[in-house]
């Protein structure tokens, strides 16, 4: 892939649900010298990137709530792992301070809407496109940013719109911005490792 500094980034992918984008993510980079996603993160047991990483040979650290919270994020292990930056993709639970100060500027998020309108706390899946959908929005889109402390307020890197349509559902919006993440989340990953040195 279209990364050429000399630094060889290990990833670890943070997901909790079907896992698509991570999918689409270990696909871009399959091959790469320079990208290893080294990682997959997820806090529940029966979630669709548990088989997508089992497939791919990738390890899979299971993880809860407790330790994740009040213990240590799970520093040891990523760094076990030699994880070196850090996606969420479909990542519900708030990353702790230790993490973020741990990995500054080397966490990003894919947010399903056009932040800063539809972000925060309780602001996922289906109730960010039931809430577009209730206040008639012509246009959403996806949010790539930086994580910081706070829930969908890191700096943005990267937007992109589609429009939303008359007789949309939330289930037909949520597929056109599957469709949209899936196209740029990868390459804009990409973008951002070429800019990161470890
Ligand atoms: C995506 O829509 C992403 O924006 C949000 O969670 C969803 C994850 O979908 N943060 P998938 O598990 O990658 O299919």
């Amino acid at each position: 892939m279209p990364i050429t500094n000399s630094t060889v980034h290990r990833l670890a992918i943070f997901a909790s649900g079907a896992g698509s984008n991570a999918q689409q993510i270990i696909n871009y980079f399959k091959g790469s010298k320079h990208v290893t996603i080294a990682l997959i993160v997820c806090n529940k047991p029966n979630a669709g990137v548990v088989n997508i990483a089992a497939k791919k040979n990738i390890p899979l650290l299971m993880i809860e709530k407790e330790n994740f919270f009040r213990g240590n994020a799970y520093l040891n292990e990523l760094r076990i792992h030699k994880i070196s930056f850090v996606v969420l993709a479909g990542f519900l639970w708030k990353i702790p301070e230790l993490l973020v100060n741990a990995f500054p500027n080397k966490i990003v998020n894919i947010h399903p809407a056009l932040l800063p309108k539809y972000g925060g706390k309780g602001m996922y899946g289906h109730f960010v496109h039931e809430s577009v959908l209730a206040n008639h929005e012509t246009e959403s889109g996806i949010t790539i940013h930086f994580v910081n402390e706070n829930f969908d307020e890191g700096n943005h890197i990267f937007q992109a719109t589609c429009p939303v349509l008359i007789d949309d559902t939330p289930d037909t919006l949520a597929d056109r911005i599957h469709l949209l993440e899936h196209k740029h989340f990868p390459e804009v990953i990409g973008q951002v490792l070429l800019n990161t040195k470890d």
